[in-house]
């Protein structure tokens, strides 16, 4: 059995809904042995690809493997000299107070060893002192021992985030890490055609790029985001020399998507739509009750194009906002009508049907949802 310790990133929950979603899709045979705020647990019976795995995850930030069920010095020692068996050993420990590094440090030179103990601030000081490859980053749980094998490559990710060319500052962009997971979640396979119907300067198309898919369409009503998602997928496109890419855009009213897309097409629509004017904290709750009116019949009048273009066995992923008013949330009241169009909603966690991504400074929260079309 292998046991891995999966570091999830700030909503465990839709972490763990999107290490779900990938096994399930990579058929990888898989036990949750423990969930916590930081944490997942699992055991597996084959070995993980960590590094195929830790690039296509945005949910997990590190994956970490167990050496070692009952810590203690002397196995961290024999596992170090193993690891590191030339040169200065290099290492860190995590979660295990002062004096286990200090005894591990001690009992390394004793043997003879020049060691280098570096003080983990964050992931890139693990990536800066090459520890993956060492094999010395080590995290200490309930007494057990972890080796770190891979992690989520954070330059790469902030390249396309900064380096691109279109950027839609007005719109506000969708965390790329957020776009992954809602691809991850919406279980299309590979060669499949995926849909962002409000694909802004193309964050969720580029992201999908990036996990390996390549028959990708954009939609959005402004010629600007249409405009900015073909520069940043030409740009990401140039900068991997990616072959064999397929992507269409349109300039379109979501609504009228059924009048240009094939019926019967799309294996996944994947989508942060238009979610009303940016928000201060202090706008009256009556305009926002009016704002959730507008924006419900919105996405209403959106999954009706939706369900003529997505496949039978299509799938959904789609944010819903909700609006903070003093301690109240303002929700947007079309799941019935969704319903009513033909969709079941598939519950992305055992306590909820929707998981929610938000940070604390923030005046809306994005609620994501999962629907399969409903064939009756
Ligand atoms: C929140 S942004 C999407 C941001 C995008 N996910 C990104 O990261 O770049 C919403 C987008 O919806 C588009 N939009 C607004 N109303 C629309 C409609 N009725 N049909 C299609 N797109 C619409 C806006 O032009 C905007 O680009």
């Amino acid at each position: 059995m292998n046991k891995y310790l999966f570091f999830l990133g700030i909503h465990p929950e839709l972490s763990t809904a999107e290490i779900r979603a990938v096994f399930s899709a990579d058929s990888i045979k898989y036990n949750i042995d423990k969930l916590t705020k930081k944490y997942l647990f699992i055991s597996t019976t084959n070995k993980l690809n960590e590094v195929s795995l830790i690039s296509r995850l945005g949910g997990t930030i590190k994956i970490a493997k167990l050496i070692d069920e009952k810590n203690n010095t002397l196995s961290l020692v024999d596992f170090l000299m193993n690891a590191q068996p030339e040169g200065k050993i290099q290492f860190s420990i995590t979660g295990a107070g002062n004096k286990e590094p200090l005894a591990v440090k001690q009992a390394l030179k004793n043997k003879g060893r020049s060691v280098r103990y570096v003080e983990i601030k964050n992931t890139a000081s693990i990536l800066h002192n090459n520890l993956i490859k060492k094999r010395g980053d080590i995290t200490i749980i309930d007494n057990k021992a972890y080796i770190t094998v891979a992690i989520q490559p954070i330059y790469e990710m902030s390249k396309r985030d900064f380096d691109r060319p279109g950027v839609d500052s007005f719109s506000g962009m969708l965390p790329p890490k957020l776009a992954r997971m809602m691809i991850n979640l919406s279980d299309a396979p590979f060669g499949s055609t995926i849909l962002d119907a409000f694909c802004g300067s193309g964050t969720v198309l580029t992201e999908a790029l990036a996990i390996g898919y390549h028959n990708i369409y954009g939609s959005d009503i402004s010629k600007k985001a249409i405009e900015d998602s073909e520069a940043n997928i030409e740009w990401y496109i140039n900068e991997k020399n990616l072959t064999k890419i397929k992507y269409k855009l349109f300039l379109s009213d979501s609504a009228n998507l059924a009048d240009i897309i094939e019926k019967n097409s799309i294996q996944s629509i994947i989508s942060e739509p238009f979610m009303g004017k940016p928000l201060h904290g202090n706008e009256h709750e009556k305009n926002l009750q009016k704002q959730a009116k507008e924006l419900a019949q919105l996405y209403i009048n959106s999954f009706t194009a939706f369900h003529k273009i997505l496949r039978y066995d299509g799938t959904i992923i789609f944010i819903i906002p909700s609006f903070k008013s003093g301690n109240k949330w303002i929700k947007i009241d079309c799941i019935d009508e969704i319903k009513k169009i033909g969709f079941n909603i598939e519950p992305l966690s055992e306590n909820s049907p929707y998981l929610r991504y938000m940070r604390e400074d923030q005046h809306l929260a994005r609620d994501i949802w999962k629907f399969t079309k409903n064939n009756q």
